[in-house]
């Protein structure tokens, strides 16, 4: 089954066209994948799927609903990684965890067991106690990636997972995430890290100017245009990635 399916989606910010006519699907269990440079469109596909945001026009279906119909019901089914830290700085670790649990009506006494069992699962338990401005900026990811696991999501919508994270923490990271691909949790996410995308995706879009301008298997796109996955980019975008 499809998890997210989307038709002809466009998406403008008043007359500047962001997502220009794209079509991709995400099957049941996959990681996948959107490379592009800064100003492509990923972030904005990312929002319209998790029901930030509406499209323009064109149709996105998640877990086969559209996403006009019913966005309450697809977010609970939906764990977000945003590419900003938007963690409560008034509050503590645990704290951060367990309020956010009230948006999915999960019981306080269930919601303090989790975020200590989602601590621990992202190597956070010494920091339960903690205020956020205490926290570096890995441990801000890590944090969020517990938060966004909080309604035992089927989906992960992660916007740059690793982003400004030490090698360490990094690797770290994406040991979780194929962790929880191990356990069936279906993967969307952007990177900037092709060598890792080329690790831990099934397929990738890459996307410039708002467009897809290739989707396959990191594998496949390696054979049809040679050289490494950060070949492949630098030729279908011109652009190198500290770009
Ligand atoms: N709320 C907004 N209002 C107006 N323009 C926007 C808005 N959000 C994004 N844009 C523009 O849309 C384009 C796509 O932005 P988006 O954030 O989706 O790119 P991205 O691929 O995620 O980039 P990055 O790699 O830098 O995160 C950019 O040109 C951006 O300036
Ligand atoms: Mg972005």
């Amino acid at each position: 089954m499809k998890i997210v399916t989307a038709k002809d989606l466009t998406k403008r910010y008043g007359t500047f066209t962001a997502v220009d006519d794209i079509n991709f699907s995400i099957e049941r269990g996959e990681c996948f994948g959107f490379l592009g440079p800064n100003g492509a469109g990923k972030t904005t596909v990312m929002g319209i799927i998790y029901c930030l945001m509406p499209p323009t026009s064109g149709e996105v279906r998640v877990f086969d609903v559209d996403v006009g119909l019913d966005p309450s019901g697809i977010k609970a089914r939906i764990g977000v990684m945003p590419q900003d830290d938007n963690l409560d700085p008034d509050l503590s670790v645990f704290e951060n965890l367990v309020v956010y649990a009230r948006y999915f009506d999960i019981p306080p006494k269930k919601a303090g067991q989790l975020a200590a069992e989602l601590l621990k699962f992202v190597e956070l338990t010494g920091k339960t106690d903690s205020k956020i401005k205490d926290l570096s900026g890995g441990m801000k990811r890590r944090l969020l990636l517990a938060r966004a696991l909080l309604n035992a999501p089927e989906l992960m919508v992660l916007d740059e997972p690793t982003v400004g994270l030490d090698p360490h923490s990094r690797h770290a990271v994406w040991d979780k995430l194929s962790d929880l691909k191990f356990r069936g949790t279906t993967l969307l996410l952007t990177t900037h890290y092709m060598e890792e995308a080329e690790k831990v995706c099934d397929r990738v879009a890459i996307m410039d100017s708002g467009r897809i301008i290739a989707t396959d298997s990191p594998s496949r796109l390696m054979d049809t245009h040679g050289g490494s996955l950060e070949d492949v980019y630098l030729k279908l975008t011109g652009r190198r990635l500290a770009d």
